[in-house]
C-alpha cells in the first residue's frame, strides 16, 4: 500500500501524502514506570491514523508527547521535516496542532461559543498593549476569530446550543463541543483522545461522520485513539497498536486485525 515517501492512495481514493509527524524512537518514562518504550512511527499529510491497545498501554501518554504536555526522556519528534525541540504546549498548538482530551476539559459555566472561541486563542496577535494602542486591529481580529468560529459551529450542527453553558449539556453534545474548540484552532494536525467513548450508537455515529468530514472538507491530517475496534477498523487508513508501553503492531486495519501478537494482547480478548 505504502509507495516510498510520496504517499498513497486509500481504498476509498483518498490521496494521502508525505510525512507530516514522525515519533523516532521514544521512551518516556514516570518514575520507574515506563509509559513509552522506544516506539517510531510515522504520520503521513491527510491520514486517519489510530492508536489503539489495552488500557495503560500509553496511548494518551503518546498524544502527550505529539501535543508537548510530556517531554520524553529519549526519542525525536519530528514535524514537518524538522525535528522539534522540547516545546511547552502552547508553542506545540502555534505550530497548528491541536488536540481534544480523555476527560472532557471545556469551560463548564462558559457558553459554547465562548467555548470554542477559547480555540482561537493561539490565533490572537494582538495583546493587551496593542488592544489599547490600536482598538481597530484588536477589533478587527476579534470579528475575525468569531467568524471562524460561527464556521466551526456551523459545520458540526450546535447552532441550536451555541448560547448554552456547557454545563447543561448532555455528555455526547461535550464532546463535540470540544471537537468545535480544537477545529476553532484550524489544526493541521488534530488529536483526538478517545472521541466517542462513553457516548451512545446513535452518538458514535455522528462523530464518525464529522471526523470523517473534518478530514475530507479541511484536509486535516487525524490522529485519534479508540476502544472501540468497529469504529477504528471504518475510520482509520493506518493503525499503531500498543501494549505495556511497546509498539506491537503497525500498518492498514486488515493487517493489524490479521496480526496474533495484536489478537493476543487486545483484540482477541474482551476490553471496554
Ligand atoms: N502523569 C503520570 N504520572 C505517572 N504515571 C503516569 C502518568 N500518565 C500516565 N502514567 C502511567 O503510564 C502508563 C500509560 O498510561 P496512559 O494513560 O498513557 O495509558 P492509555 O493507553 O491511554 O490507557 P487508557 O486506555 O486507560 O486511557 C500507565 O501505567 C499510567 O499509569
Ligand atoms: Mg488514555
Amino acid at each position: 500500500m505504502l509507495d516510498g515517501s510520496d504517499g498513497y492512495v486509500t481504498e476509498d481514493g483518498r490521496k494521502i501524502g508525505a510525512v507530516v509527524m514522525e515519533m523516532k524512537n521514544i521512551t518516556l518514562r514516570f518514575g520507574g514506570v515506563v509509559a513509552i518504550e522506544n516506539i517510531s512511527f510515522d504520520i503521513r499529510e491527510g491520514e486517519i491514523r489510530a492508536i489503539i491497545g489495552p488500557n495503560g498501554a500509553g496511548k494518551s501518554s503518546m498524544l502527550n508527547v505529539i501535543s508537548g504536555f510530556y517531554i520524553p526522556q529519549e526519542g525525536e519528534v519530528w514535524f514537518h521535516g524538522a525535528k522539534r525541540p522540547p516545546m511547552k504546549p502552547f508553542e506545540v498548538a502555534r505550530q497548528g496542532i491541536a488536540r481534544t482530551f480523555q476527560n472532557i476539559a471545556l469551560f463548564e459555566g462558559m457558553s459554547v461559543l465562548d467555548n470554542v472561541m477559547t480555540g482561537r486563542l493561539t490565533h490572537m496577535t494582538a495583546g493587551i498593549p496593542a488592544q489599547a494602542l490600536w482598538k481597530g486591529r484588536a477589533e478587527a481580529e476579534e470579528v475575525a476569530n468569531r467568524e471562524v468560529a460561527e464556521k466551526i459551529i456551523d459545520f458540526l450542527e450546535i447552532q441550536h446550543i451555541r448560547k448554552t453553558p456547557v454545563a447543561r449539556l448532555p455528555y455526547g453534545l461535550k464532546k463535540r463541543v470540544e471537537l468545535a474548540r480544537a477545529l476553532a484552532a484550524e489544526p493541521r494536525l488534530l488529536l483526538l483522545d478517545e472521541p466517542m467513548a462513553g457516548m451512545n450508537v446513535e452518538e458514535k455515529e455522528d462523530m464518525c461522520r464529522f471526523i470523517l468530514d473534518v478530514n475530507d472538507e479541511f484536509g486535516t491530517t487525524i490522529a485519534l485513539i479508540e476502544h472501540d475496534m468497529g469504529v477504528v477498523m471504518d475510520l482509520s487508513d493506518r493503525v499503531v497498536v500498543m501494549d505495556y508501553g511497546k509498539k506491537i503492531g503497525d500498518g492498514t486495519p486488515d493487517e493489524v486485525r490479521s496480526n496474533q501478537e495484536v489478537i493476543d494482547a487486545y483484540l482477541g480478548v474482551s476490553h471496554d
